[in-house]
């Protein structure tokens, strides 16, 4: 049984200038970023290489038609190496660049996991949540399927990791809350999958426990303490990264994805829309064995008995962003056994995570009660 996986080099730089004198970007180099991104901190360096920006070719999280047009461009820059600079989108694109030649999304899709590495990979995480540049997985969005699906390759891990806090200080609040609740969901998601080990665990507990007390700083201080805490957030991000890397997430990714793709909620904000329902029914269903070590953990963090651990979970997440019901997203009643369904076919890669096995009926139960 696999420990961990640490795969790209991980680097740490404190300022953008000290990462580019240490990798000497070239010609040959594609970044991939977006502008608002890079010209604060690159744009005024004279840099050789070749740039492309995610968003012209649109907004929001990874389309198939997305990567498919970024992928025909990138091909006419005979780049040798590509660059993420960025949040999610942008790293999810940048892993399916380096595996691509001619072809499509589709065709990517089609090989399974056995796609190989056709050029150099470095990922700059700018958010702190993915945790997805020591990962080897991409979410896109399959509109002709109508919902996330990951597409997982050991080709598609970076070379090299670079974090370099300093990136992520004009980051707005709003994207800091969704992408750490983000990082919150990896941690207690991969300590609790079945695939969880003793050194994958030692990252999930910690990156909880420092995203808790950030958020209890957070909490007590206002928004402005963040700015202090990016060192300890995209540690605990990349801590989050390597656990589910190699345990994975579950469920309550695997619920989101309908609710994201369909309705186009931010990933950070749709897995916490799931969260505590998924945390509930698995307290139903048994209370022992890692469930009762995680919320012990919490509670001691959060300073209340077991017994409240959710209640007082949820108080301190929603002091960072606000928890909506379903139906505040658009969705409707009658959508939930689709996406019971759409969670059930297309989604066994995450539920096999689960810390019990879920059933459509418990699925559907857990939509339900979220959904007002
Ligand atoms: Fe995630």
């Amino acid at each position: 049984m696999i420990q961990i996986i640490f795969k790209p080099e991980l680097h740490k730089f404190a300022t953008s200038s000290d990462f580019v004198k240490a990798f000497g970007l070239e010609s040959q180099d594609l970044i991939l970023t977006n502008e608002y991104i890079f010209q604060p901190y690159f744009g005024q360096m004279g840099l050789k290489s070749q740039v492309i920006y995610q968003e012209r070719y649109g907004l929001g999280e990874p389309t198939d038609v997305m990567v498919d047009a970024i992928l025909h461009d990138a091909r006419k820059t005979g780049c040798k190496r590509v660059i993420a600079i960025g949040g999610g989108t942008i790293i999810d694109i940048a892993k399916v660049l380096a595996v691509a030649e001619q072809e499509t999304v589709d065709d990517l899709y089609a090989q399974g996991t056995n796609l190989t590495k056709k050029r150099g990979l470095v990922i700059i995480p700018t958010t702190c949540g993915t945790g997805s540049e020591v990962t080897n997985i991409s979410i896109i969005n399959r509109t002709r399927l109508g919902t996330k699906m990951g597409m997982v390759s050991p080709a598609m891990f970076a070379d090299q990791a670079i974090l370099i806090p300093e990136l992520l200080e004009k980051l707005p609040f709003g994207v800091f809350a969704t992408s750490s609740i983000d990082a919150l969901v990896h941690a207690v998601e991969s300590a609790l999958s079945p695939k969880a080990t003793s050194y994958t665990k030692l990252f999930s507990y910690k990156a909880v426990e420092m995203i808790l007390k950030g958020y209890q700083i957070i909490a007590a201080e206002g928004q402005g303490a963040r700015i202090k805490l990016l060192d300890d957030f995209l540690a605990a991000s990349n801590y989050a990264g390597l656990a589910f890397g190699t345990a994975g997430c579950g469920p309550v990714h695997a619920m989101s994805y309908p609710l994201g793709g369909q309705y186009h909620v931010a990933h950070g904000e749709s897995n916490y829309a799931i969260f505590s329902g998924v945390l509930k029914n698995y307290r139903e269903l048994k209370s022992g064995g890692e469930l009762a070590r995680i919320n012990s953990s919490m509670a001691a963090l959060l300073g209340c008995e077991q017994e409240e651990v959710y209640g007082a979970l949820e108080g301190l997440l929603d002091t960072i962003l606000p928890r909506k019901a379903l139906r505040e997203y658009g969705v409707k009643k009658e959508d939930l056994p689709e996406f019971t369904r759409s969670v059930m076919e297309k989604q066994q890669r995450l539920m096999a995570n689960s810390f019990v096995p879920l059933d459509y009926n418990r699925v559907l139960k857990i939509y339900q009660e979220l959904y007002d």
